[in-house]
């Protein structure tokens, strides 16, 4: 296959950006401790510096294969394919790597998806295609890894997607407090590597390190994660 490694010498001189071709990807994911972190849809990973998606594209097709074999109805796999997808987190500096990092990751999703449901003799289910685009834009984000902020100097922001029992809770952090939550025995280790994010924890409340951001989003399904529904003041 013919496939684009660098787009200029400029840009590898002011970015280093040469991308990994898919062959050194699937070998370097074959890893027996990574293959683990991917037969587990909730394990997290983060790529601080994910071009257009070389590793999360090919982590999203492997993780949405083990949603499927994990699912007896199409009502598991809608739930799995989406808690497997929000697993995946990229940061990427260059604004027209984050378009095609995120348009790269939506096409994917979309037709495994679409592939997959047939599995069930089921029709895709647009609430599922809606709320996979949802994820994806709050988890590719544009910014520097290393200042964790984005090109306006805001903090980078991620969101947690814990299940509760059938449903997910979405809680926003800055970037800067999980790393800080991490710590330097956490699995978070140089910001070049691939990372897990939120580890260490089972989930983040107000007693830890990490504060969540306001407002809260509402405990809802995870098909229903388009909606983006607030908790209520109260
Ligand atoms: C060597 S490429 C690798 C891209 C992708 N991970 C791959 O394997 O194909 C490095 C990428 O990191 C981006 N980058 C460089 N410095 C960065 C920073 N401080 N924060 C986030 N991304 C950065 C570049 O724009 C480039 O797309």
């Amino acid at each position: 296959m013919n496939e684009k490694i660098i787009k200029s010498a400029d840009r590898v001189k002011s970015n280093g950006e040469v991308f990994t071709p898919n062959r050194i990807v699937k070998l370097m994911l074959a890893q027996p401790e990574i293959q683990a972190k991917i037969h587990d849809l909730s394990a997290t990973f983060l790529e601080p510096s994910a071009g257009e998606g070389a590793f999360l594209v090919e982590l999203l097709k492997q993780k949405m294969a083990v949603a499927l074999s994990k699912s007896a109805s199409a009502v598991t796999y809608n739930r799995n394919c989406l808690i497997a997808l929000s697993s995946l987190y990229g940061i990427e500096y260059l604004e027209d790597n984050v378009e095609m990092l995120v348009m790269n990751m939506i096409t994917t999703f979309n037709q495994s998806y679409v592939q997959d449901i047939a599995n069930f003799d089921k029709k895709p289910n647009q609430r599922v295609l809606e709320s996979a685009k949802v994820i994806i834009r709050a988890n590719m984000k544009q910014g520097d890894t290393l200042k964790h902020t984005t090109s306006d100097g805001s903090p980078i922001i991620f969101s947690e997607w814990s299940s509760r029992g059938r449903m997910v809770q979405r809680t926003e952090y800055t970037f800067e407090s999980i790393l800080a939550q991490s710590g330097p025995t956490g699995t978070v280790q140089n910001a070049s590597e691939q990372l897990d994010l939120f580890a260490g924890t089972d989930e983040f409340d107000d007693t830890s390190k990490s504060k969540p951001t306001k407002p809260r989003y509402a405990i809802c399904n995870w098909v229903d994660i388009y909606k983006q529904e607030l908790e209520s003041e109260s």
